[in-house]
């Protein structure tokens, strides 16, 4: 397939979307993008109207919806309950072990989700309040969330992959008060020892006071009285019972931090609010997304990252649908577990990633062919390009030709979808497709002109979106500097691309410090700083080099100390060394073994030299070169 491929989406697709004419609905949004945004808002729930839209009078730090009052939980959870929605499934979750299954209509989640907040109450989490949720993939993460939104404190979902100091960080940047977290998580029929990475992480975190233990694996956990409280024994409480209000907060007031990497070091706390958010996963859920009430939605991606966040929790539980909750990983026990579950709770849309459809992929055809996947509508995927051979296998073997696939685009930071093909509109197999309603992106040269169509180029979005990150959580100068100084007037995204004749955008990849891991995004400071505290470490770099599987995998080039040789077993420790300090997803596949790194004059690093030379290419210029 080339770029000027073009599939038109099956017609059964095309006549029930919610979007019906897609180039009408961009047309318009993109004349007044503010009056598209606030139509969809008025779909929503406010004890307060708005004064303004979009304030920009401080910008970059735009504020959406400015003077309302609303809260998440009252339009995700609440305002259901006055509806038949009442006693319709809100989550359907199903354990690695499948034979495990816990439902919750939409009173019902109500429910767990009071007694949740009723509990953080208790222990003087206020309104402003920032709680680190440490746990996996369990219906426990979807009370914690939405506890946390209830009350007005804001959450902190670190994923349930990283290890102590990673988690640490994490705590300590923001000054979380409780952390909620497991005894221990399901990985392939293991245990991997939650509860005992937070008390490694939290020996040095001062700000917390109590540690709110979910029972999962019934494994082994050492418990600090002084600290630590097991969720169902608190449940028995008198103070965990009983109603919990919804405070309403103000639009613009934080509803969740969300670290991410960056080109330090240092995660950057990408901050969302109640206000601006729901409105633009609302409308995407409904456009994009295309759910419709009788929908069972499948988001594969995990809440510690930002496509669970928001299309595992938040936008179906704001349009009122029934998401469906994964605990395993797709190929346990055995590699045909995600197509039984399809069958079995009759899936209509799924979304995932493209290293999860390669890695299906590689198990081959009759895995699929064994299942009845007729309940799919539409498959879609997230968080690094899906390439042609990826799309066609999802389309002709999962969807069995019959479901549009999707790609979408989006970061952390930008809370919510900004790039996808409309369910009506053709598409184009890798490309990650148009901007969404009331969206305008353009790709520029280094100077900030806007290139050619066909050249590539920065990637920048021109237009403000209600779900944009309001700043980097106690960094604002980082915020300016990151994604607003470079080009002023439009937000730096840190991806190249292309724009083609027709509009369609195509990513080619970062061009900051990140590696997308199998969608997981990890910064090269990050690995280096893990690798680099290994004591036989005097001097490393990261690089990202191209994988058939995972997008891209972790090359590491070090230099060790004096008194250290190269062998197998130290290249195993050092990855061990990754795993336990910052986490298994960020260990380096390969490493070698150098005298020397090459750098500037200045002793700035030169990845691209290091990248080049393992990928046998031309070096390029090397007159910045030291030595
Ligand atoms: C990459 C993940 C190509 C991109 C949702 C972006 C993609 C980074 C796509 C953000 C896509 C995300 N095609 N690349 N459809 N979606 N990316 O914050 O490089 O974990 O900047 O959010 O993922 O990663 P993050």
């Amino acid at each position: 397939m080339t770029d000027e491929t073009i599939v038109d989406p099956p017609q059964p697709v095309v006549d029930v979307a919610n979007v019906g004419d897609w180039n009408t609905l961009l047309e318009s949004a993109v004349a007044d993008p503010e009056g598209f945004w606030e139509a969809e808002a008025q779909e929503l729930e406010w004890s307060k109207p708005w004064d303004k839209v979009l304030d920009r009078s401080d910008a970059p730090f735009f504020k959406w919806f400015t003077g309302a009052r609303t809260n998440i939980v009252t339009n995700a959870v609440d305002r259901h309950l006055n509806t038949a929605r009442r006693n319709k499934l809100a989550l359907i979750w199903v354990g690695e072990d499948t034979s495990k299954v816990r439902t919750f209509s939409y009173f019902s989640l109500a429910r767990e989700v009071e007694q949740m907040a009723n509990i953080l109450l208790s222990m003087g989490v206020r309104k402003g309040d920032v709680v680190t949720i440490y746990l996996p993939r369990i219906p426990e993460l979807f009370f914690a969330m939405l506890a946390c939104a209830k009350i007005g404190a804001v959450h902190s979902v670190v994923f349930a992959g990283y290890s102590s100091e990673a988690l640490n960080q994490r705590i300590d940047g923001s000054e979380s008060k409780v952390v909620i977290t497991v005894d221990g998580s399901w990985i392939n029929g293991k245990v991997f020892p939650m509860k005992q990475i937070v008390d490694d992480a939290v020996k040095f975190s001062p700000t917390v006071e109590n540690v709110i233990v979910v029972r999962n694996t019934e494994s082994e956990v050492t418990m600090d009285p002084t600290r630590d409280h097991w969720y169902h024994e608190l449940c028995k409480l008198p103070i965990a019972k009983g109603r919990c209000e919804t405070v309403q907060v103000d639009a613009e007031d934080p509803l969740f931090i969300l670290y991410t990497s960056g080109s330090t070091g240092k995660p950057k706390g990408v901050v969302h609010t109640h206000g601006g958010y729901q409105v633009h996963l609302s409308a995407t859920m409904k456009y994009c997304m295309d759910i419709h009430e009788e929908d069972r939605w499948w988001c594969t991606a995990d809440p510690g990252w930002i496509t669970g966040t928001s299309y595992v929790i938040y936008a179906p539980l704001l349009r009122g649908a029934t998401t469906f909750m994964a605990e395993g990983s797709p190929v346990f026990p055995y590699p045909d577990v995600w197509w039984q579950l399809i069958e079995h709770y009759g899936i209509n849309s799924m979304f995932t990633a493209p290293t999860a459809i390669r890695t299906l992929m590689r198990f081959g055809d009759a895995w699929v062919r064994k299942h009845d996947l007729s309940s799919l509508r539409i498959l879609f995927s997230a968080g690094e390009p899906l390439n042609p051979e990826a799309w066609q296998w999802f389309h002709d073997v999962v969807g069995n030709g019959k479901c549009a696939v999707i790609d979408t685009w989006f970061q952390t930071e930008t809370g919510a979808m900004q790039l996808t093909s409309l369910p009506t509109m053709p598409k184009k197999p890798g490309s990650a497709g148009k901007p969404i309603p009331g969206q305008e992106v353009a790709v520029v040269d280094e100077d900030g002109k806007e290139v050619p169509p066909g050249t590539d180029g920065f990637l920048v979005l021109k237009n403000p979106w209600p779900s944009m990150l309001r700043t980097l959580y106690k960094e604002p100068e980082r915020y300016v500097d990151t994604y607003w100084s470079k080009y002023p007037g439009v937000y730096l995204t840190g991806d190249s691309a292309r724009i083609d004749e027709d509009g369609y955008v195509w990513i080619i990849g970062r061009t900051d410090d990140v590696i997308k891991v199998s969608g997981h995004r990890i910064g090269t400071a990050e690995v280096e700083t893990a690798v680099g505290s290994h004591p036989a470490v005097a001097e490393c770099a990261a690089i990202g080099l191209p994988h058939e599987v995972k997008g891209n995998a972790i090359h590491m080039v070090v230099v060790l100390h004096t008194g250290y040789e190269p062998s197998k077993d130290l290249i195993a420790d050092i990855r061990a060394h990754v795993a336990e300090t910052l986490s298994p997803i960020a260990k380096p596949d390969t490493i070698d073994f150098v005298e020397k790194l090459p750098k500037t004059r200045s002793g700035k690093i030169m990845r691209r030299v290091l990248k080049a030379r393992a990928l046998g290419e031309d070096e390029g210029d090397l007159s910045t070169l030291d030595d």
